[in-house]
């Protein structure tokens, strides 16, 4: 039985740089699908919908990029908005990730910019006003995941979102299960339910906001299905932010008891 209560600190073979491309670009295409399956990318545009509306020139750094498929989602989502001042940057460890995300942009959306690095070391060129990542936190360790809180807070003008998974028995030997059926790729058989394993809690998140000097500034928020995502708005005012904490109360309230009813079912 695989231990639950806290982070496991097994790695992802998606983690080795020895991989071979075509085994990388068919792990992203795969999770590509996963992250359909799984309405992955509704928190993080569900989010984003409130700058994207005010028409002002955007900048929106995805950390981790992978494939690039929440960048092409945001372009599908808002095409319009693609010629009006959008800058699409994703950024990722792994040079595989670049080649595979700019094949797979080629003809939906040439217009997003991939570049290869560790972001603890990224400096980009144009200022960022969004920070966004997904499946990536998990990747880290505590200590990483302090620094890359404050990482964002320091780069993210308007403000930053993070979409992870939320650990669970669940979903941990759901995606065991279905990935041992369905998918042929040796990474994704792997890394799906140690992904899960790697994932967080509520008080995990906690935990860390505190240790990075951002407690009272970050909201966290549960999606179905298992999904934890946290979001720093920088821009909002002290009256807006009041009454904001009020509604996150009620809803952190509400994502308490929907995750106590998971743990006692
Ligand atoms: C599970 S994939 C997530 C891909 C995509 N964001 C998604 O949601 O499907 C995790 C990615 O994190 C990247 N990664 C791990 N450590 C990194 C780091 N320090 N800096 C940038 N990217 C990193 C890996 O190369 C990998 O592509």
């Amino acid at each position: 039985m695989q231990n639950l209560n806290q982070r496991s600190n097994q790695t992802e073979l998606m983690d080795d740089a020895t991989i071979s491309f075509d085994e990388f670009h068919d792990c992203l295409i795969e999770l590509e699908c996963i992250n359909t399956l799984t309405l992955a990318y509704r928190p993080t545009l569900h989010w984003l919908k409130r700058w994207v509306k005010t028409g002002e020139p955007l900048t929106i750094l995805d950390v981790a990029s992978g494939g690039g498929d929440m960048l092409r989602q945001i372009a599908k989502k808002w095409p319009a908005r693609m010629t009006t001042g959008i800058n699409l940057i994703g950024v990722d460890l792994n040079p595989w990730s670049k080649k595979s995300a700019e094949f797979l942009s080629a003809s939906v959306a040439p217009f997003c910019a991939y570049e290869t690095a560790n972001i603890f070391e990224f400096n980009s060129e144009k200022p960022v006003d969004i920070v966004i990542s997904s499946l990536f936190t998990h990747h880290l360790t505590n200590t990483q995941i302090v620094e890359f809180l404050r990482w964002m807070d320091r780069h993210a003008r308007k403000g930053w979102f993070i979409n992870d998974l939320h650990r669970h028995a669940l979903p941990y030997y759901f995606i065991k299960a279905a990935t041992a059926i369905f998918s042929r790729n040796r990474l994704i058989r792997n890394d799906a339910a140690v992904s899960v394993a790697r994932s967080f809690s509520v008080a995990d998140w906690q935990n860390l906001i505190y240790r990075a000097g951002l407690d009272g500034r970050v909201c966290i928020q549960w999606y179905f299905p298992f999904r934890l995502c946290l979001y720093c708005d920088k821009e909002r005012g002290d009256k807006e932010r009041d009454d904001k904490e009020w509604g996150d109360k009620k809803l952190n309230d509400k994502n308490a008891a929907i995750q106590s009813r998971w743990h006692h079912e």
